[in-house]
């Protein structure tokens, strides 16, 4: 993001956390409340537990990155690694969940201006732009955590093609994000309204881009407060 581009998301965010607020007023009359358990019911079992994540780092180059390209990624022994591709990593490493990457069939620009055009593009049409794969084998699951970056304060539209396309059923989900400022959102809420025959956690993981050096420990005592 350029400085310019970076004031103008910051302004919109303090709008939409208002905007955010009252349609949140208005949905829980409507039962749209993120009221899942907090905690899963029982351990989890390494074997029968997915992470599946959506995650778009801006650049696969790890040196002269641009201000944007950086804010969107995180580098591991030189490997450039999205946001939320980390916290998938860390989240797989102290689970020992498979991991699963969701991405579309045709690929997304890296280019933050091209990303930031299509993407608003498709979330005004309600798009559910095809995804490259499946995830192998997704009955053997019994949990699956779901991750992905906050795009224009909601999941990215390949993250709703994800969840319409495939049978989360008797699973419990949990949820996770990587944000610029948002938070969650309203996602939690969402997923739990659209995966009605799901369990979805209502203690989700957020954490914004400035804080990925802590991500690890937060990771830690988040899964230590879900389980
Ligand atoms: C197209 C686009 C839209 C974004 N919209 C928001 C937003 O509404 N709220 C927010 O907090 N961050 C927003 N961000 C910032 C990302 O959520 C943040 O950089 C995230 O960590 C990127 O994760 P990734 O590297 O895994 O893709 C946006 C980023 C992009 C590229």
């Amino acid at each position: 993001m350029t400085n310019t581009s970076r004031r103008a998301f910051l302004s919109l965010t303090g709008a939409a956390v208002v905007g955010v607020g009252l349609a949140g007023c208005s949905l829980i009359g409507a039962g749209n409340t993120a009221d899942g358990p907090a905690k899963v019911n029982r351990p989890l079992n390494k074997s029968r537990t997915l992470v599946a994540y959506f995650s778009m780092p801006e650049t696969d180059a790890p040196n002269n990155m641009s201000e944007e390209e950086a804010y969107s990624t995180v580098v591991i022994d030189g490997k450039v690694l999205g946001n939320t591709q980390y916290v998938a990593q860390l989240i797989g490493a102290r689970t020992g969940a498979k991991l699963f990457r969701i991405e579309t069939a045709k690929k997304l620009p890296l280019d933050h201006g091209e990303l930031e055009d299509i993407s608003r593009a498709q979330q005004g049409i309600k798009a559910r732009p095809k995804l490259k794969a499946v995830p192998p084998n997704l009955d053997a699951y019994e949990t699956v955590f779901i991750g992905y970056p906050i795009w224009w304060y909601d999941m990215p539209m390949p993250i709703y093609t994800f969840l319409e396309q495939n049978d989360f059923s008797g699973k419990n989900i949990i949820l996770f994000c990587t944000h610029g400022s948002s938070g969650l959102g309203g996602t939690v809420g969402t997923v739990t309204k659209a995966l009605s025959d799901s369990t979805v956690l209502s203690n989700g993981f957020e954490i914004s881009r400035d804080d990925m050096d802590s991500a690890d420990r937060q990771v830690r005592d988040w899964l230590a407060s879900i389980t």
